[in-house]
């Protein structure tokens, strides 16, 4: 087992560190307060080639391994975790899917410039009535020539607003439940396409979260990703990937925490000495501490996998369902540490326990993870 990394991979995360310290700081706050999403970033993102991390240069991409991906994630989360999760999702639930099943010609049209950032992606599978549940899709996708007639709404989705191509998932054969399932590319100004709500969140709201509307929206039939059917194991497949991009995010909340409950200690006075002199905040220190260094291996764990072709769905659940908790705890705890200070907006920590919890819930809640988990330890 060999703990370093390599160079490429330290160059990615000090390039990453150097990028969210310079250009995502300044503003992170009052984006969020605003929630403006934050179009000079992405677009700085994708030059850096950080928006299709994974993805082989052919295709635009800065090929690299998803190991360098959890470590630039964690830095742009640490200091924006909006940015963090507008990234992720292009990477891990747009690029890599287009990546693994797309047609040359889609890859050409559509994942040469969603891996180079000239795009942005969103993924659309979760409905009012699909959640948690999946498989119970109500958008309709129905052949009709060599098109298909897309009906339905999807909800919560990240980036819808901004995205140029949406991955659609939708039902093709309503008898066949989650063998019925297909996905497909939707261009941002298709007919019936619209936008239909945008949300107002707790946290992550530099990022945009909205329903998506499609009404007799016409797709060309050769915007199908693999075959008729394919779409529910498409989608599962690609969050197994997408729950490592939400882990490394939680993670770089949760060392946010802790860095700043570091330096806040060491500042603050309380009884004539300094915060950190006292035990009861040195013990809170370790335990974040050492819960973040558990996160950060078992993420990295995943991604190892993940990079040496070997199952890596139940690590990528567990890595996510451990450091999506461990990020709330370390903001909650981060948050005790400064006590009122905590609660008001003149430091970050309360922005970080507002941007922690979501990582509780999309790509999956940790009820889903312990599912995912639990069935993989289950089985004959
Ligand atoms: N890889 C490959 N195949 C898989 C798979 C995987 N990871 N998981 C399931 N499958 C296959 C199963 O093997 C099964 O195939 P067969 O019928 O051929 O045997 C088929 O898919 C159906 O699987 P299940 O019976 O397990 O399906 P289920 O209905 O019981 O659901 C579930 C399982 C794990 C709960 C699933 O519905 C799930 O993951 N739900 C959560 C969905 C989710 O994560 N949504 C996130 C939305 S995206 C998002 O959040 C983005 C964002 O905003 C940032």
């Amino acid at each position: 087992m060999n703990f370093d990394f390599t160079e490429t991979q330290l160059m990615i995360q000090e390039t990453a560190r150097k990028f969210a310290e310079d250009e995502l700081a300044p503003t992170a706050a009052e984006r969020d307060e605003k929630e403006e999403f934050p179009y000079e970033g992405v677009k700085k993102l994708g030059e850096l080639g950080f928006m299709g991390m994974m993805v082989p240069e052919q295709y635009g991409g800065a090929g690299l391994d998803t190991i360098s991906y959890v470590l630039a994630m964690e830095e742009i989360s640490k200091v924006d975790a909006s940015c963090g999760v507008i990234m992720s999702v292009n990477n891990s639930l747009v690029c890599y899917g287009l990546n693994e099943w797309g047609t040359e010609e889609q890859k050409q049209k559509f994942l040469v410039p969603l891996a180079a950032g000239k795009m942005l992606g969103a993924f659309a599978l979760s409905e009012p009535e699909a959640g948690s549940d999946a498989s119970n899709q109500k958008t309709i996708a129905e052949r009709s020539g060599n098109e298909y007639i897309i009906n339905g709404t999807k909800n919560f989705i990240t980036n819808g607003a901004n995205a140029d191509v949406i991955l659609v998932i939708a039902t093709t054969d309503k008898t066949k439940g989650s063998h019925g399932i297909s996905t497909f590319i939707v261009e941002k100004g298709s007919s019936g396409f619209s936008i239909a709500k945008k949300e107002k969140k707790l946290g992550i709201r530099s990022s945009d979260t909205v329903s998506l509307s499609f009404q007799d929206c016409r797709v060309p039939a050769s915007n199908r990703i693999g075959e008729e059917g394919f779409g529910f194991k498409f989608a599962m497949k690609t969050l197994d990937g997408g729950r490592i991009g939400i882990a490394s995010q939680a993670l770089g909340i949760a060392q946010a925490s802790l860095s700043a409950s570091i330096q806040y200690a060491k500042q603050r006075k309380a009884f004539g000495k300094p915060i950190s002199d006292f035990q009861a905040i040195q013990f809170m220190i370790a335990d974040m501490a050492t819960k973040i260094d558990a996160a950060r291996l078992m993420t990295l764990k995943a991604a190892a996998l993940k990079d040496t072709n070997k199952p890596f769905g139940q690590m990528s659940a567990m890595a996510k369902l451990y450091a999506s908790k461990v990020a709330v705890d370390a903001a909650l705890d981060a948050i005790q540490i400064h006590g009122g200070y905590g609660y008001i907006k003149e430091y970050n920590v309360e922005r970080y326990l507002r941007d922690a919890k979501i990582t509780e819930i999309y790509e999956g809640t940790s009820e889903v993870q312990r599912i995912v988990i639990s069935r993989g330890l289950l089985k004959d």
